[in-house]
């Protein structure tokens, strides 16, 4: 890509891979909800967009949009899991069969914020699909049962994922250049 060529030292997740695994889990959610009618998906903004967009489309199953904004700010200082809901749920989700769609699990800490929130509000079903995953990063143990890719514990960005607000746009997730947040 021409822009940001300079910020970005390598491409990471291609778009084209992006494309084909975005495809693949698809498919398999799919099938796990064939007889199920109707999912709901919530995403997670605002990393979660460019994903929930795919993936939404490449399902082929009937679903809803819903977006919940958390933030996790102080939650990496002090580990201790405290999420601020900064946009909630528009509908109630009791009943339905509720899939968080994330852009990436870090440490863990969001996912397992948010999984004891929504599982509070009764739904019939609740997974998760992230696109991406960082292993070494993981401090809570989050159930994901749909997952991208696993990817080296180093600051990526794109293709949802940002650094301070930019870089979302990036069609792939591409390795954050050091100098970038050294600036
Ligand atoms: C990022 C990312 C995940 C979360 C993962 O969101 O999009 O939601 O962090 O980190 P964790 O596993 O350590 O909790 P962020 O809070 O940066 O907000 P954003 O989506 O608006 O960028
Ligand atoms: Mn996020
Ligand atoms: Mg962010």
């Amino acid at each position: 890509e021409q822009w940001y060529s300079d910020d970005i030292a390598e491409v990471v997740v291609s778009a084209e891979q992006i494309k084909e695994k975005t495809a693949e889990l698809a498919k398999q959610v799919a099938a796990d909800y064939a007889d199920r009618g109707e999912v709901l998906l919530v995403g997670v903004l605002k990393g979660a967009v460019m994903f929930m967009a795919d993936f939404a489309r490449a399902l082929e199953h009937p679903v809803e949009l819903e977006f919940m904004a958390v933030s996790s700010y102080g939650a990496r200082a002090t580990s201790s899991g405290v999420v601020r809901i900064m946009k909630d749920l528009d509908r109630d989700i009791t009943g339905k069969h509720v899939i968080v769609v994330e852009d990436i699990v870090d440490s863990g800490l969001t996912l397992s914020w948010l999984l004891k929130y929504l599982t509070s509000r009764g739904p019939a079903s609740l997974e998760v699909v992230a696109l991406l995953r960082k292993p070494d990063a993981v401090k809570v143990d989050v159930p994901v049962k749909y997952i991208g890719f696993d990817i080296p514990n180093e600051f990526v960005v794109g293709y949802g994922l940002d650094y301070a607000e930019r870089y979302r746009e990036l069609p792939y997730v591409g390795l954050l250049r050091p100098e970038v947040y050294a600036r």
